[in-house]
């Protein structure tokens, strides 16, 4: 996961590189992710004999936060197919940095578990206010998970105070945030970067 996050961090990368290495990295965050997921078993027939195996984790969706974390969703889909996929909007106003909604759309059979993708976690608003919006849908704190691939300091202890912290999956945890609120060595804007913007 170091080693695609360096090309990430490299600002010489171009966007076909940093979506190559996004999506490798991404492959890795959902297996570490869904390895955080009570494990289901299901009965199976070896050559010899009967054998309880793991399932893929079931009653679980995953919450893109719009738009960065369209990056990561694909990765998820590929590890769980069927997956249910919510969607939040969440935009952080340039000036401010506060976060504010602009769309919501859910499964309509909500799963008992949700997690939320954000592959950048600065000041903590966007994810807070993402978790806000599952509280108010029903999930208790212990039934949210939040994968992203850089948080800052500030923005892992903001979180931390809303779910446990070992639900929090991160390629990396750096020290600071800018004047900006842009996290400090990060890699810009995850999203520009991705699509290409
Ligand atoms: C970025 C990033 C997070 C948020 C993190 O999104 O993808 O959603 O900022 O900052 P915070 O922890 O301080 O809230 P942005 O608002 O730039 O929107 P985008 O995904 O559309 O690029």
């Amino acid at each position: 996961m170091q080693a695609y996050l360096s090309v990430l961090r490299d600002r010489n990368t171009g966007v076909a590189e940093f979506r190559r290495n996004s999506d490798q990295l991404a492959r890795r965050l959902a297996a570490e992710t869904l390895v955080k997921l009570p494990t289901v078993r299901r009965e199976s027939e070896t050559p010899p004999g009967d054998a309880a195996v793991p399932a893929p984790p079931g009653d679980v969706m995953v919450v893109v936060i719009l738009r960065a974390a369209l990056a990561l969703l694909g990765s998820f889909m590929e590890a769980i197919p069927g997956l249910p996929v919510g969607f939040i909007g969440i935009e952080r106003d340039e000036l401010t940095a506060r976060p504010h909604s602009y769309y919501q759309k859910f499964p309509r059979v909500l799963p008992g578990r949700a997690i939320l993708l954000d592959p950048m976690l600065a000041t903590g608003g966007s994810a807070g206010l993402a978790v806000a919006t599952l509280r108010q849908l029903g999930y208790a704190p212990e039934s949210i998970y939040f994968t992203g691939v850089i948080a800052a300091q500030e923005g892992f202890r903001a979180l931390s105070q809303l779910i446990p912290p070992s639900h929090i999956t991160a390629a990396a945890i750096d020290p600071a945030l800018d004047h900006q609120k842009c996290i400090v060595p990060g890699l810009g804007d995850y999203g520009d970067r991705y699509f290409g913007t």
